[in-house]
């Protein structure tokens, strides 16, 4: 029997401080009506010092667990795609696995920068089509003002920080993830970067001297690449499928850059009554651009059931890709106040079993000593 993977959950969690261009305008030498000419954009969110990539990715991640009414025992897979994760390693989806309580899932980090939140959806949807999940949490999540120049006018007026989760569901009706296009172009590599920090060249005295721990990009040729790639994607996955653009209800792009939209929306020759934008109050935030504004999309009525929607993201590698969907969700109940508590209960029980899971290394470590093979994992 035919498997599909349904969207059966959403959530979101931006940090609560508003950065503005104003403000923004008072630290750089730029102007508010530069960038929101250039960009689109007018504010943007920036995470607290205690906020981090997986502390938001877990707040997106039981919202869209309790809309889709998912125990996290049920969750088999945590993907967390980010650009910020919070260690090289251990995987940011290790420690959200473990904040939520998703005690059988597994959990990894995908790397495509921008793009990252299309290709974590697309290998998803394909472990649940063949069979070997039922559910899984896909996440985009990032604290780009961490990596963010804030004396760079080119870069820093651009990035904010937040997470969306969706959950995936197995289904023998037709709809969810109908179709993924992927790509990459490293030959572009140096376009959009951080520099140091990895094996290649590890952090030192030199690097943070040199700002080489900052992103780094080529911002005019990012943009030629971007306005060239949304379209073909989009085009790619709807032929893949067999529709055509007269079939697709929304299309939802990266939010990185209002004109690089507009240039898609001309390219396709689509209105851009048919594209959902939210860049103005977010900028870009990377992996999370996309499920923020499927979260925002929906909560404004422009999701229905049967709509088939087009998700269409560019970034550092260089990568591109699209996802055709079919929204198949009816509006979840998250307010329903059980629900509510129920994410304190759902924490508190998952901080629990962590900890136990931390002490019963501990006695195995004392009781076994050098022996180490207790059976268990
Ligand atoms: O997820 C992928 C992430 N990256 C992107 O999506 C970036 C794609 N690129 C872009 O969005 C645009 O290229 C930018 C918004 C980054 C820049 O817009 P632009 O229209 O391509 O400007 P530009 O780079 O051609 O720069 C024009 C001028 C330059 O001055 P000169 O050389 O003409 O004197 C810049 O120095 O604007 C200057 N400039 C600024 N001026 C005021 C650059 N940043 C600023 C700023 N405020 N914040």
């Amino acid at each position: 029997m035919a498997r599909y993977a349904h969207i059966t959950g959403w959530g979101m969690s931006v940090p609560s401080r508003v950065l503005t261009n104003d403000e923004l305008a008072r630290t750089v030498e730029t102007t508010k009506e530069w960038i929101v000419e250039r960009t689109g954009i007018r504010e943007r969110r920036v995470a607290s010092p205690q906020q981090t990539t997986a502390s938001l990715a877990t707040d997106a991640a039981l919202k869209a667990l309790a809309a889709a009414g998912l125990s996290p025992r049920q969750v088999q897979l945590v993907i967390v795609a980010t650009s910020t994760p919070e260690h090289i390693f251990p995987a940011t989806a290790c420690l959200v696995q473990d904040r939520i309580g998703a005690a059988s899932a597994g959990a990894f980090d995908l790397s495509a920068a921008c793009t990252g939140f299309v290709y974590a959806l697309s290998v998803a949807s394909q472990l649940i089509q063949t069979g070997a999940y039922q559910n899984a949490l896909v996440i985009g999540s990032e604290t780009l003002s961490r990596i963010v120049n804030w004396n760079d006018r080119a870069t820093c007026v651009l990035f904010g920080d937040g997470a969306g989760a969706l959950v995936l569901q197995s289904s023998s009706r037709p709809g969810g993830v109908l179709a993924f296009s992927m790509h990459s172009d490293g030959s572009g590599g140096d376009l959009l970067s951080l520099p140091a920090g990895g094996s290649r060249m590890p952090a030192t005295h030199e690097t943070i001297d040199q700002g080489l721990h900052f992103v780094s990009m080529n911002g005019r040729e990012v943009y030629r690449f971007a306005t060239r790639v949304m379209a073909a994607a989009t085009r790619e996955v709807l032929a893949k499928a067999g529709y055509v653009l007269g079939e697709v209800d929304l299309i939802i792009p990266h939010q990185a850059n209002q004109r690089i939209i507009e240039a898609a929306a001309r390219q396709l020759r689509v209105s851009m009554d048919r594209f959902f934008v939210n860049v103005d109050r977010y900028g870009n935030t990377s992996t999370a651009s996309i499920p923020i504004a499927i979260c925002e999309a929906f909560a404004a009525g422009r999701l229905h059931v049967g709509d088939r929607v087009v998700l269409v993201g560019f970034g550092a590698g260089l990568t591109w890709g699209a996802a055709l969907l079919q929204w198949v969700a009816h509006a979840p109940v998250p307010a329903a106040p059980w629900r509510l508590s129920g994410l304190f209960i759902v924490r508190a029980m998952a901080w629990l079993r962590s900890v136990l899971r931390r002490l019963s290394r501990r006695v195995e470590a004392f009781l076994f000593g050098e022996r180490g093979d207790t059976g268990r994992p």
